[in-house]
């Protein structure tokens, strides 16, 4: 199938592109170039009129719809930037292909408020920040398009193929490596997934012959709060955990509003499609082999 995925600089696009490409024909679009980008790359940016373009070089017939303004303290200075790019620009995927052309878009646990706890697919979203709102846009756009379609809410960790960026992993194992003291929240609760076991996913959603046309919820099936994450991740990777220092969102002024409860229950999924979703044990276990892997490659 020809695939065309956004957000391929960023971290799920990355390892997305490199995990389909063994099984279909895959296209790529971020919004830089960058020296680990995989041979049909180009550059888009989701702000943009013209998507003709892309459009006409990938024919999609699928379109993963992972690129986004991710960072909430920008999206609340820049409002209109994140729902251009994070929702209008679903529409604007919408009107530049035929109905054939099936959507999947990458959305979040921010759609829902901190008084959610294990939020299910037919809860009420009520987004507490633009880049919540934003994507709540984006989900609104993807299930006006009119064609198949499935949402994905998750919640996702791992490493970056771009060298130029590094995530919350990257932060974490960078700090304990310098020796550098850092603050993880310990009044944070959520249930990650690492982005190649939601890439396993995204892969059978795919391929199933009768696309879901619906929400689901697809996380890690254990909740811990980020301090614990931390402390379980540098331990896994054999790192030195004193660097990590447990601190409160609630002591956290002059930023964007974070939800301090981010689970999502993603028993629905789990049960209607078949799949077994990993526990914390197995996400760590799973970065722990591509980072040992990255260590090797450099
Ligand atoms: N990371 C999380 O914790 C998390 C949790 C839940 C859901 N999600 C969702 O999962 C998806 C992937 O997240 P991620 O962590 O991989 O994000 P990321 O690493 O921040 O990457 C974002 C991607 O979007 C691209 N992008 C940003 N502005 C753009 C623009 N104007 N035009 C074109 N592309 C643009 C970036 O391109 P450049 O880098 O080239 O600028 C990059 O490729 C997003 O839709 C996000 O909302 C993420």
């Amino acid at each position: 199938m020809r695939v065309l995925i956004t957000g391929v600089s960023g971290m799920l696009g990355a390892t997305l592109a490199t995990m389909l490409a063994k099984e279909h024909e895959v296209f790529g679009t971020g919004n830089s170039n960058y020296d680990e980008q995989p041979k049909n790359y180009k550059v888009l940016d989701l702000n943009s009129e013209n998507y003709q373009d892309i459009i006409t070089w990938s024919k999609p017939e699928i379109i993963v719809l992972s690129g986004a303004l991710t960072n909430g303290n920008y999206c609340n200075n820049n409002p209109d930037e994140a729902f251009s790019i994070n929702g209008i620009s679903v529409k604007k995927f919408a009107e530049a292909t035929n109905k054939n052309v099936k959507f999947i878009y990458i959305s979040t646990d921010a759609v829902f408020p901190s008084a959610l706890h294990l939020a299910k697919e037919t809860d009420c979203v009520f987004p507490e920040n633009v880049y919540g709102k934003s994507k709540e846009l984006g989900e609104f756009f993807t299930k006006l398009s009119d064609r198949e379609f499935c949402i994905i809410r998750t919640t996702i960790v791992g490493l970056n193929l771009n060298s130029k960026k590094a995530g919350f992993v990257e932060w974490i194992i960078n700090a304990s490596k310098k020796a550098e003291e850092i603050s993880l929240f310990d009044d944070v609760v959520f249930n990650p997934i690492s982005i190649w076991e939601l890439g396993e996913e995204i892969k059978h959603i795919i391929s199933l012959k009768d696309f879901p046309n619906e929400i689901v919820h697809i996380s890690g099936t254990e909740i811990v709060t980020k301090y614990e994450f931390g402390m379980e991740l540098l331990k896994r990777l054999n790192l030195d955990t004193t660097t990590i220092k447990s601190g409160l969102i609630s002591s956290f002024k002059d930023r964007a509003k974070r939800c301090n409860d981010q689970t999502l229950n993603c028993n629905y999924y789990q049960e209607k499609y078949k799949r077994k979703l990993p526990k914390l044990a197995d996400t760590l276990q799973t970065i722990n082999q591509y980072y040992e892997a990255d260590k090797i490659r450099k």
